[in-house]
């Protein structure tokens, strides 16, 4: 069903929605290009922005990292957190909801994550990274991963699109001094869409150390 609100639906009631219509928006399975990114990492400190229903936290917290997921809809970190006590995972897994293009940080982390943090409502997306670019200890890393192209199904089920991004792109928007890329790349990976279809999605991976 495509989704009907104009660009001025206020995002907390946008992704609030989002996830109050649905008992599961997403899989709940990792990304598989974090596991890619994060899997030669000694564990540390981690914070994934625009966490969802906590896929990504849930498995960073069964490799040993201590996982902080942040997302706007209450509805997604309530659920990330249920399945955290449920995997006997809460106390290395924790969720706080907030909005991103608000929320203040203060301390270091030796991992911060985005996956597919976009948006078709209003998201201030690339302050919200260089913002939370600075809280990576130095010898950490920012991981991002983004849609590159949007997949067939959301095409043909009319979805309102966002911004999607190539890896110069997002090493533009990051506009970051003095890091190493360790990767900038388009991966291809195979996907299932609501209705069984396959398709090869590409995503966009940057990999930056501090
Ligand atoms: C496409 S989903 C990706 C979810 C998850 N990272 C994943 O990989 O499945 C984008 C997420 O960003 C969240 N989001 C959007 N705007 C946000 C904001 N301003 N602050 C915090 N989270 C936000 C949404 O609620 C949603 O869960």
């Amino acid at each position: 069903m495509p989704h009907h609100h104009d660009d001025a639906t206020p995002p907390a009631d946008f992704w609030e929605d989002r996830y109050a219509s649905s008992d599961k928006v997403w899989s709940g399975k990792v990304n598989h290009a974090l596991v890619q990114a994060v899997s030669g990492l000694t564990p540390g400190r981690s914070l994934d922005l625009g966490c969802g229903e906590g896929g990504d936290v849930l498995w960073l917290a069964e490799q040993g990292w201590d996982a902080t997921g942040i997302d706007i809809s209450a509805t997604a970190t309530q659920r990330g957190a249920a399945a955290a006590t449920a995997a006997g995972l809460a106390d290395r897994a924790h969720f706080v909801a907030a909005d991103l293009g608000t929320w203040t940080g203060d301390d270091a982390y030796d991992l911060v994550t985005a996956s597919f943090l976009q948006s078709p409502v209003e998201l201030p997306r690339a302050q919200i990274l260089r913002q939370a670019a600075q809280l990576v200890a130095p010898g950490g890393h920012l991981v991002v991963i983004a849609h590159a192209a949007m997949p067939p199904w959301a095409k043909a089920a009319g979805h309102d699109s966002h911004d999607f991004l190539s890896p110069a792109d997002e090493l533009a928007a990051l506009d970051l001094d003095g890091w190493t890329t360790v990767t900038a790349e388009v991966r291809s990976r195979e996907a299932t869409g609501p209705d069984g279809q396959h398709a090869m999605l590409d995503d966009t991976v940057v990999v930056l150390r501090r």
